[in-house]
C-alpha cells in the first residue's frame, strides 16, 4: 500500500476497509467439490525468438477515422492496462504523415543556429553519451477533447486515449547542447522530424536545457517506430505535438518558428475569439479505468476502483473518488513509485450495492492544482475549446451494471 491510506472523511463509512470487503466477495467463488485442475495434454509451443502476447488478449489501439490511414491518431486502451507502463505496442499515435522507415545506421541529428560549434550526430554518438532512464507520459494536447460536449466519448479509451506512459532512455539534451555550445541571444529551439511533412516545433531553449531528453529506448527496447525509432526528442509533462518524433534537426534561434503546429493547430480558441499559443504544460488529469464506459459489472458486490493520474508540472499528490455525483469525496490509495510527470495508479476498495451511482475521480499534484469539473473548464476556457481538456470524467453505473460516459 502507498503512505496515503484512506483518509477518515463524511462518506467513509461507504468505502470499505479491503478485508471486510472482500471476505464477502469471496463466498460467491466457494465450491463444494474440489477437483485438481485439469493436467496439460501435450507438450506447449516450442521457444521463441522474439515474444508475442497470449493469443486469448485481443485488445488494441483505436485508430480513429481518418481520410488517410497515415494521418491521425490511435488510442490506448487505458481500461486494459495493468499499472503504469503502457506496453510499447499499445502506446497512442499520432502522426501527420505516417511513420517512415528510417534505417539508424542512416540517420543522423544536426545540431545548429546560434552555436558555437554545430554537430552531426550518429546513432552511434548518440550511444556513446551518458544516458538516463525515466518514465514519463506523453499525452497529446488533443486528448479528452470529446469531453467538451454536448455528445461525450462512451469509453475510458475513445475519451482519454492519447495518453500513454513509458520509461523512456536516452540523453539529455544539456548535455548534447553544452557539446555544441551555446551562443549569447539563443531563447528558443527549433526541432524538426524526418517524417514526410517534416514535423516542426518551437521550444524554449530553458525548457530543453531543462529536462529534455533525446530518447531511443522505450520500456526496455528500442522506441517503437510508432515513437520515433530510432530517436525522439522528449519534452516531459508538455503537449504531445513538442516531443518530435524521428528527429533529425535541432535549431537554436532568438525567436519560436510559427510553424504550422504552433499556429493554425495546436492553439486554444478562446470565448472572445482571441487565441492562446504556446500552451505547453498538461494539466493535471485522473481517469477511472475500473469501472468505466463501456463494462459492465456483473452484480453488485465487491469492486475495485482503479485508475490512472497525472500531472504535466510534477507529482500527483491526492486522488479523491465520489459515488454520489460529487456531493461528497474520499481519497483513494495511491500505488507507488510516485513519480514526476508520470502515470499514478489509484485504487479504493468499494462495494456497490446495485443502486444507479455517478463514479468520478478529481486528483492534484504537487504544485497544488486541483483538476476541474467541466463547468469550471467552460467558465475558464469558453465553448470555442479543443486543445486541453483535462475535466472531471463521471461514469454512471446503471441498476443493471452497465457503465456509461454522462
Ligand atoms: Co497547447
Amino acid at each position: 500500500m502507498s503512505n496515503h491510506p484512506i483518509q477518515p472523511q463524511p462518506e467513509r463509512r461507504r468505502f470499505l476497509r479491503f478485508g471486510a470487503a472482500l471476505g464477502g466477495f469471496l463466498t460467491g467463488c466457494k465450491t463444494s467439490r474440489v477437483e485438481e485442475p485439469a493436467e496439460p495434454s501435450s507438450l506447449g509451443k516450442p521457444l521463441s525468438e522474439h515474444g508475442a502476447r497470449s493469443p486469448f488478449e485481443k485488445t488494441g489501439r483505436l485508430p480513429g477515422p481518418g481520410k488517410n490511414p497515415e494521418i491521425g491518431s490511435s488510442k490506448t486502451p487505458l481500461q486494459d492496462c495493468y499499472g503504469i507502463l503502457t506496453p510499447a505496442s499499445l502506446h497512442f499515435e499520432r502522426h501527420h504523415s505516417g511513420v517512415p522507415h528510417i534505417d539508424p545506421a542512416a540517420h543522423k541529428l544536426l545540431l545548429h543556429g546560434l552555436v558555437d560549434r554545430p554537430l552531426m550526430l550518429t546513432m552511434a554518438d548518440i550511444h556513446r553519451l551518458p544516458a538516463v532512464s525515466r518514465i514519463h507520459f506523453i499525452e497529446c494536447s488533443g486528448n479528452s477533447r470529446s469531453e467538451w460536449g454536448p455528445k461525450t466519448a462512451p469509453d475510458a479509451q475513445k475519451a482519454h486515449g492519447l495518453v500513454s506512459c513509458s520509461e523512456w532512455t536516452g540523453v539529455p539534451l544539456s548535455i548534447v547542447l553544452a557539446e555544441a555550445g551555446v551562443k549569447a541571444g539563443a531563447s528558443w529551439i527549433v526541432a524538426e522530424g524526418a517524417d514526410a511533412c517534416h514535423m516542426q516545433r518551437s521550444i524554449p531553449l530553458k525548457k530543453a536545457l531543462d529536462d529534455a531528453l533525446l530518447v531511443f529506448g522505450q520500456n526496455g527496447e528500442a522506441i517503437r517506430p510508432e515513437q520515433g525509432y530510432p530517436l525522439r526528442l522528449l519534452i516531459p509533462g508538455w503537449e504531445g505535438n513538442t516531443s518530435v518524433k524521428w528527429v533529425r534537426r535541432i535549431k537554436l534561434v532568438d525567436q519560436p518558428s510559427m510553424t504550422k503546429d504552433e499556429t493554425s493547430k495546436y492553439t486554444d480558441l478562446m470565448a472572445d475569439g482571441t487565441a492562446r499559443q504556446f500552451t505547453f504544460e498538461m494539466d493535471a488529469k485522473s481517469v477511472i479505468t475500473f469501472p468505466s464506459g463501456g463494462q459492465k459489472l456483473a452484480g453488485p458486490g465487491f469492486c475495485e476502483i482503479s485508475g490512472l493520474a497525472w500531472s504535466g508540472r510534477g507529482r500527483i499528490e491526492r486522488v479523491e473518488i465520489s459515488t454520489d455525483g460529487g456531493r461528497t469525496w474520499v481519497n483513494a490509495a495511491l500505488d507507488e513509485p510516485r513519480l514526476r510527470i508520470a502515470f499514478t495508479r489509484f485504487r479504493l476498495p468499494w462495494k456497490w450495492e446495485g443502486q444507479e451511482v455517478i463514479l468520478q475521480s478529481r486528483c492534484t499534484d504537487e504544485t497544488g492544482y486541483v483538476q476541474p469539473s467541466r463547468e469550471a473548464l467552460l467558465e475558464a476556457r469558453g465553448a470555442n475549446s479543443d486543445y486541453h481538456n483535462n475535466c472531471i470524467t463521471a461514469w454512471k453505473i446503471s441498476p443493471g451494471g452497465g457503465v456509461t460516459n454522462v
